[in-house]
């Protein structure tokens, strides 16, 4: 397992470009099983969950061959629609839960899909009834078979429903339009996801065929149709690493980086957020710069993370970096996932703060953070430790950056191009340094 050797104390200073976003990648990678026609995706990012989902789509008999940062999805001639097991395996599935989003499109298309229960990971059980109760609610029948779901449509297909969510979760708002662009009529979710990743999979969805109204709102009605194109689609800026960058800076004094090829409106919150520490934010077309002074320590600011346009919980073990070494004791909650913690006791061994009660943490402020050996515990943890790495004095170690992986595309040579001094070794290295 390789890990990062960071230098802190180095202020960040230069541009970085953000890449596409791996949260709306996923869905439209996988909307191209709704249709046999070529779809051309750009701005995809490469990261070990693009990989997964492309093998994922190889098994289902897609053609995906890479282009740049375009990848080329297309069906096998040979298919013609016959898929002879419309499965998502648990060896995959394992490896990135986002292959639950598999299910909405076979469903739709072939009228069966098995998808391995995905199992828990470390934020959370992360169940998906709100998916499942979604397909029964199209008509689907739904059955447990040696740790797989096995949803069957009815004989006449899927039919339009209207379905409200218990909770506006992000994936089962994207497996369920995705299955409904493929029904005939009106499906209405109601209490939907609102993220920025959702509208992105819609406008694909809506070059593809399907007319769908009020993406980006609690309520999405979704005209299927009897069958869909393929399209060519560019995703969004990736939202969280955009934040990412912003709070590597602001944990840096003597910072002053261009964030470029971002969308600054989908970081609002964050950005008031920042401003309010102290941190200096200035925003354009595209573009965020953040600027820290010299001795910049932030003013503890209490936050609470929501569903969008709220705090964004993806980036909440970053802003507990940021708060770390804050004047002050500052407060965080997560009510989005029930076990986003696990960076707490990581930072606490580079100097930080925190206690932990439930779904709160505390954190009394620090001068100075030191660096320490540390491992990530899923890809924002990892992100969070990077952030308190590039505030401490002296080495960190962060193992188990394979999370890390997952989520951010190049992320030591654009912090290398950041000017920090950042490696990355094998374990076999890390057992010589260590
Ligand atoms: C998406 O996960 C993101 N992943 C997550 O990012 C992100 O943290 C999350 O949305 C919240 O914004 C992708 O887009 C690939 P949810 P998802 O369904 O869809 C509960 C990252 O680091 N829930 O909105 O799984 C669930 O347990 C990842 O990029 C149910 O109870 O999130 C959780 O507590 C981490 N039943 C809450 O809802 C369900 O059927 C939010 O889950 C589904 C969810």
């Amino acid at each position: 397992m390789d890990a990062y050797l960071i230098e802190g104390g180095r202020p960040l200073r230069g541009r970085v470009e953000i890449s596409g976003s791996k949260n709306a990648s996923l869905p439209c990678l996988f909307a191209s099983l709704l249709t046999p026609g070529t779809v051309r995706l750009a701005r995809v990012p490469d990261l070990r969950d693009t990989k997964t989902t492309i093998n994922l789509l190889s098994s289902l008999g897609k053609e995906c061959r890479q282009d740049g940062l375009v990848w080329h999805i297309a069906e096998r001639q040979a298919l013609g629609g016959a898929l002879k097991e419309a499965a998502a395996p648990y060896e995959l599935v394992k490896q990135m839960r986002a292959s639950v989003l598999s299910a909405g499109p076979m469903l739709a298309r072939w009228g069966k899909a098995r998808v391995s229960l995905p199992g828990g990971c470390a934020i959370g059980t992360r169940p998906i009834d709100i998916h499942l109760d979604g397909f029964k609610a199209m008509g689907a029948r739904i059955e447990v078979k040696g740790g797989d779901l096995a949803l069957t449509a009815h004989k006449k297909g899927l039919k339009p429903c209207r379905y409200r969510m218990k909770f506006p979760s992000v994936g089962a708002t994207e497996n369920l339009m995705m299955a409904a662009a493929l029904i005939r009529g009106k499906t209405v979710l109601e209490n939907a996801a609102a993220e920025p990743e959702i509208s992105d999979l819609a406008k694909m969805l809506g070059k593809m065929g399907a007319v769908i109204e009020g993406a980006g709102t609690s309520r999405v009605a979704v005209y299927g149709v009897e069958n869909l194109s393929g399209a060519d689609h560019e995703v969004i800026a990736d939202r969280i690493e955009t934040g990412t960058f912003v709070l590597f800076a602001a944990c840096v004094p003597g910072s002053n980086v261009l964030i470029d090829r971002c969308e600054p409106r989908h970081n609002e919150i964050l950005l008031d957020l920042c401003r309010k520490t102290g941190v200096g934010v200035k925003t354009a077309q595209g573009q965020i710069e953040i600027l820290t002074k010299r001795n910049f320590r932030p003013k503890a600011i209490t936050v609470k993370t929501g569903v969008y346009p709220g705090f964004a919980t993806d980036l909440q073990p970053l802003w507990m970096a940021l708060m770390a070494r804050a004047r002050g004791k500052a407060i965080v909650r997560e009510t989005i996932f029930e076990n986003r913690f696990l960076h707490a006791a990581e930072m606490n061994r580079m100097g930080a703060e925190i206690f932990v009660k439930g779904d709160t943490a505390c954190l009394q402020g620090a001068p100075r953070l030191s660096g320490a050996k540390v491992m990530a515990a899923d890809i924002r943890a990892g992100a969070g430790l990077i952030a308190m790495a590039l505030a401490a004095s002296g080495l960190s170690v962060i193992s188990r950056i394979y999370h890390i992986d997952r989520g951010y595309e190049n992320l030591d040579l654009k912090l290398s191009s950041l000017g920090v001094q950042i490696n990355r070794f094998t374990e076999v290295q890390y057992r010589r340094v260590s």
